[in-house]
């Protein structure tokens, strides 16, 4: 297969209808390398109509990479509670703090070496940032990739031959334009259910179009998540405030607010549940937390009482935020 005519192919179809994203240019590299590193990171693990948004808020109030490095954690938290897997937001400090010392990344070394940024993250932000030829291989590469070659093996075993057809076949010319593209091309043509096959400018190259086998390429082994229950408590002081606390800066959800919750079956004394629970997914757990009442006068030392109007100035993960709607607090 002709690898030019490929990608010629691709940059044609994304001219025409490549999506308009708030972070991207059309035409070469973005002009903003801050506004590529921002978007990079909130779109791991995060769909693009989810992070639109939460980008521009977070650009309008940390417009530049010294506003942000000279930003408290607790000021990012603030735009980023809702997104999700808020060590991305510890690592894009850290990072905006580093850059702003040390001028930007200009090398995958580079690019690694800082917080927050993968193989994939680092490449995908220099092809896109300063137009440099890094090949980009995310869930949509693999995809596209699998089907285009009609690779039947489970992904895990052919990642090494992934990459190298991905790399044979990438644009050196154009590396920022031609990831945009493949990215859209998984997005919007070549997506896991219902392929838009008639409308892929790869029809005629793809090993697996007309084949009843498409939506089964590629063969991922998915994890089944842990399920786990528990209880949260809503501890009430008799001036009507209600309890949170701030979690160590360790692990999942780290600096963010919380009522008090826990994974065992036993309740705690004093508590009275009630019929109200939610559940949340996380990357390998699914939790459900049944919501319980408690009353309290005794003054908290690991947190604080705050009356319910006052909750939205403290930054809280979407599990909390489901809590507090929940129970209609
Ligand atoms: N996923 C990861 N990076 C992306 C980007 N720059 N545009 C759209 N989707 C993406």
């Amino acid at each position: 297969m002709e690898k030019a005519a490929l990608s010629t192919l691709l940059l044609r179809w994304y001219q025409e209808n490549g999506r308009d994203l708030p972070w991207r240019v059309k035409d070469g590299a973005h002009h903003n390398p801050y506004a590529v590193l921002v978007s990079e990171i909130m779109l791991q693990q995060t769909t693009v109509a989810t992070v639109v948004p939460y980008f521009e808020r977070f650009m309008e109030k940390f417009p530049t990479i010294q506003s942000l490095a000279q930003a408290s954690i607790e000021e990012i938290y603030k735009y980023w509670q809702g997104l999700g897997y808020y060590a991305r937001a510890r690592s894009l400090l850290a990072t905006a703090q580093i850059i702003a010392k040390q001028g930007w990344p200009q090398t995958l070394k580079e690019a690694l070496s800082l917080k927050g940024l993968g193989t994939y993250t680092a490449a995908s932000f220099l092809a896109l940032a300063f137009n440099l030829p890094k090949t980009v291989v995310d869930g949509n590469v693999i995809r596209i990739i699998s089907r285009l070659y009609h690779l039947t093996e489970p992904v895990k075993e052919i990642l090494p031959k992934i990459h190298k057809l991905a790399e044979d076949i990438a644009d050196k010319d154009h590396p920022a334009d031609y990831a945009s593209a493949i990215m859209d091309l998984g997005a919007l043509i070549c997506t896991p259910k219902n392929p838009q096959c008639l409308l892929c400018p790869w029809q005629k190259h793809c090993q697996s179009f007309g084949k009843k086998d498409i939506e089964e390429i590629p063969l991922l082994k998915r994890q089944k998540k842990i399920e786990k229950k528990g209880f949260v408590y809503l501890i009430f002081n008799p001036k009507g405030e209600v309890f949170i606390r701030k979690r160590t800066e360790k692990g999942l959800l780290s600096g963010l607010w919380e009522f008090p919750w826990d994974d065992t079956s036993t309740i705690r004394p004093n508590a009275k549940k009630t019929d109200k629970s939610v559940t949340h997914i996380f990357t390998h757990i699914k939790l459900t937390l049944q919501i319980c009442i408690c009353q309290s006068n005794t003054a908290p030392t690991e947190g604080v009482f705050v009356a319910p109007a006052s909750l939205s100035g403290y930054p809280m993960s979407t599990l909390m935020k489901k809590i507090i709607k929940t129970a209609n607090i």
